[in-house]
């Protein structure tokens, strides 16, 4: 199969992977409304072409925190990385390095920080979610600030599961969950092979850690839904300020009102997310909600975005609407559950020259210059 894009490697993964892990992956909350008008808004965005402007020395790094990375672009933390790819953490953050951007890693990761830490020559960036278990926030923190991670990632749109109806229908969740899952592996032997023998173990690395004893994918989800902390405030979260000495990232912020309560928090930067369509369906798009969290907070804060970005286009188009950096989620999982490392290596190559070429066809010299200037609005007379 001929792979040119995120959305070839997305065919391919589907047909690699057990369906309990493709629909995990690809699936969102509910009717999937808010995934689609992610991917539809912003494929809607619409560039100003303006040529002659000699643009052959194009500039891609980005300053954030006062590191310098090669592209706009960060890889998301996406919960079981390491089933999707053999060790798919450590090779997912080998890749980002390789390309000098970074990787932010899942609370819920199969491999365990310092496993990837080892592994790596750049900090990682740690996520983690609001849970009950302050023990285990105050563990993992620690561990993740003892292995070099300064900047924390703190994912704040998920006090409550999203209604994933794909889980129940593939085998991820429901009757029969862990029958099925096994029958589709055996129907799916590279990855079978690959992950399931190979990859092991299967349990979620940072938890395991914590608890002293392994985490099965079942258990993931039950110390996850027990978790869950609904009744969670700003205030609540001020001992996690007090106590990070490195950047904090809020991420799951879709209103400028949040983003104002995230600077005053004393917030770093925030990413602007509605957990790729995973939580509230009827959410705005990240595409509809980011010019005017960027009008809020610009300047004052870094402002990352994630949601329906598939190609360097799609960055472009975030970086227009106001956002300093991308994250790419499932684009980066699909790339890596068909070919690990290099697999996302590729999509990061085929993204940055999409994205090269959308400079050079807009007329800016450097992804700082990209701005509002470069969408199109019918408004002004364009
Ligand atoms: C976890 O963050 C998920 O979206 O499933």
């Amino acid at each position: 199969m001929i792979i040119s894009s995120a959305t070839d490697f997305r065919a391919a993964a589907q047909r690699r992977l057990p369906p309990f892990l493709f629909h995990y992956l690809d699936g969102g909350a509910g009717a999937e409304q808010t995934l689609r008008s992610n991917v539809d808004d912003l494929q809607a965005v619409k560039l100003r072409q303006q040529v002659l402007r000699g643009s052959e020395q194009l500039d891609l790094s980005v300053q954030w925190f006062g590191q310098q990375y090669g592209l706009p672009m960060a890889l998301a933390p996406v919960g079981l990385t390491g089933m999707y790819a053999r060790r798919g953490e450590v090779q997912a953050a080998r890749a980002a390095c390789a390309r000098n951007i970074p990787f932010i890693q899942s609370t819920v990761s199969v491999c365990p920080l310092a496993e990837v830490a080892s592994q790596i020559s750049q900090p990682i960036w740690f996520q983690l979610y609001v849970l009950k278990d302050r023990g285990f926030m105050r563990d993992v923190m620690r561990r993740a600030w003892e292995l070099g991670a300064r900047t924390l990632v703190f994912t704040v749109d998920m006090p409550v599961p999203g209604a994933r109806y794909r889980d129940a229908h593939s085998g991820m969740s429901g009757a029969n969950g862990p029958l099925r899952r096994v029958l589709q592996a055996l129907c799916h032997p590279r990855w079978a092979l690959d992950v399931g023998v190979f990859g092991r173990p299967h349990d979620l690395g940072n938890i395991s850690t914590y608890r002293g004893h392994a985490t099965g994918l079942a258990d993931y989800i039950g110390w996850l839904g027990e978790n869950f902390d609904p009744g969670i405030t700003w205030q609540d979260l001020q001992w996690i300020r007090d106590e990070w000495q490195g950047q904090l990232v809020i991420k799951g912020i879709l209103e400028p009102g949040d983003a104002q309560d995230a600077l005053a928090f004393g917030a770093d930067g925030i990413v602007v997310s509605n957990h790729g369509g995973r939580q509230l369906d009827g959410a705005l798009s990240t595409a509809q909600a980011l010019p005017a969290i960027a009008a809020a907070v610009k300047g004052k804060m870094t402002l990352f975005a994630d949601g329906g970005v598939r190609t360097g286009t799609d960055v472009f188009r975030m970086l227009a609407l106001g956002a300093d950096g991308v994250l790419l989620g499932r684009a980066f999982v699909y790339a890596l559950a068909c070919q690990g490392q290099a697999g996302v290596e590729r999509l990061l190559s085929i993204m940055e020259k999409d994205l090269r070429t959308n400079m050079v066809l807009t007329g800016v010299k450097a992804v700082s210059e990209i701005c509002a200037d470069q969408l199109h609005r019918p408004s002004a007379g364009q």
